[in-house]
């Protein structure tokens, strides 16, 4: 039933062959110690390369009669596995309008995938789904997927948070739970693209997805589980600025977001700066209490993620360091761009991954490391990204990026 390309492009960069060797023979050492003991420091191990790159989705009615995939979203599942998600937009490429959402799945570190599976619908309606965010348990194993309805209030007038969930690493998904019951209808858009599991104190074990919301519920605030997905209450958000109405050019508008923890328990939300406030670049928004609280004083902007007013990826490995993906430019949705940091995000590396130069828009990150069926694993990154010749709606590519650089 799919119509799959498969398109392998060489390594972006280049690595001298001494060097290569230097490394295959550390790494030879690292694989007989064992990889993925947490919180080591490996950074001087890090030169993140491309080993491989295919396109999931292929808009154009060639996979299941749908029109646009968009909205990436990928995960690794406690058990190692890969998930990527879309919006498989039935009619057009609107946000609005009926859609599926498409999943795949990788049981072999992104070699082969599943064919395309469409595991929940949303029938007809004029303001259908919209993704998301994904958050693994890893204590008890179990997989969320969050999405929103008549988040734009077109031909509908309440909207709904919506909860689906797998207990097979990803196999089987439940009926959608509707969050609205117990969380109220204000809409709220999550993500798009991942929760995050607290690792460390305070409130580690919470399940924490964040997301933004329009004008009745302003800004940028989480949903928090602390008995493993079984209840969610938000915590307090950062609002816009001016609160509850409409915004202009240079309003401060946080939106879109992805959350991450860092080495001291604190949680990092980089937001999209929806019109611009201060800078073209990203929002960065920091709690002290697992996203209990966003404050005022804990929101910087970070000028050297200059960003097209875009969802973005960002995702902390179990050693602290941050990656970070967007289409790189201040004003265009292009040159798609990994980047790294040593210092928590408070800088990043002068290298940098340019994994596409053309049009590319929202991107999801996933690192899959340690103990993998009874085998630890050399670190890779996972990049899941709109790509396009001419516009980001053509493809949903997936670059797996091998974080010291070897094949
Ligand atoms: C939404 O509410 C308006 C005003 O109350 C009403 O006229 C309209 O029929 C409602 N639309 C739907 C789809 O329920
Ligand atoms: C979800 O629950 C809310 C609150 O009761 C309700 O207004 C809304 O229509 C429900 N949504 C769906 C899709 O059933
Ligand atoms: C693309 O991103 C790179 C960083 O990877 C940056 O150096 C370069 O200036 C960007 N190109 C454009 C056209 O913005
Ligand atoms: C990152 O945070 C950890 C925990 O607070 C700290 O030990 C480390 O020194 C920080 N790294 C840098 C480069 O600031």
């Amino acid at each position: 039933m799919t119509a799959d390309r498969t398109v392998t492009v060489p390594p972006s960069r280049s690595v001298a062959p001494h060097v290569l060797g230097f490394w295959g023979t550390i790494l030879l050492l690292l694989s007989l110690g064992g990889f993925g003991a947490t919180a080591e420091n490996d950074f001087n191990l890090v030169r993140p390369l491309v080993t491989m790159e295919q396109l999931l989705w292929v808009s154009g009615k060639h996979i299941g009669s749908v029109d646009t995939f968009r909205i990436p979203l990928i995960t690794v599942t406690p058990q190692g596995t890969l998930l990527a998600f879309a919006e498989a937009r039935k009619m057009s490429s609107s946000d609005l309008g009926a859609k599926f959402i498409a999943m795949r799945r990788s049981v072999d570190q992104g070699s082969t995938w599943s064919p395309t599976a469409f595991i929940v619908g949303d029938g007809e309606t004029p303001d259908g789904l919209n993704l998301g965010a994904v958050v693994n348990d890893k204590e008890t194993g179990i997989i969320f997927l969050f999405y929103s309805l008549c988040a734009h209030k077109i031909g509908c007038n309440v909207s709904s948070t919506m909860l689906v969930w797998s207990k097979d690493d990803g196999i089987s998904w439940s009926p959608p739970r509707n969050l609205s019951l117990d969380i109220g209808t204000e809409m709220f858009a999550p993500g798009p693209g991942s929760g995050i599991q607290k690792q460390r104190e305070p409130k580690k074990g919470r399940l924490i997805v964040c997301g933004h919301g329009t004008l009745e519920r302003d800004g940028v605030f989480c949903l928090l589980s602390d008995d493993h997905g079984a209840t969610w209450q938000y915590g307090t958000g950062i609002s816009g600025i001016p609160f509850g109405q409409p915004k202009r050019d240079f309003d401060f508008n946080p939106d879109e977001c992805q959350p991450y923890e860092l080495p001291d328990g604190s949680v990092v939300i980089n937001a999209r700066n929806q019109n611009n406030y201060h800078c073209h670049c990203r929002i960065v928004l920091r709690s002290y209490d697992a996203c209990d609280t966003l404050r005022l004083r804990d929101v910087t902007f970070d000028p050297e993620l200059i960003d097209p007013v875009v969802a973005a990826g960002a995702v902390a490995t179990s050693s602290g360091i941050i990656f970070f993906s967007n289409p790189a430019h201040t004003e265009f949705r292009v040159n798609l761009t990994l980047r790294w940091s040593f210092s928590n995000g408070t800088s990043w590396q002068k290298e940098t991954v340019r994994l596409w130069p053309g049009p590319s828009g929202y991107s999801s990150l996933a690192s899959l490391e340690g103990n993998i069926a009874g085998e630890n694993q050399a670190p890779q990154i996972y990049v899941l990204y709109e790509k396009g010749l001419n516009q980001i709606t053509e493809s949903i590519s997936l670059a797996k990026i091998s974080v010291y650089g070897t094949l």
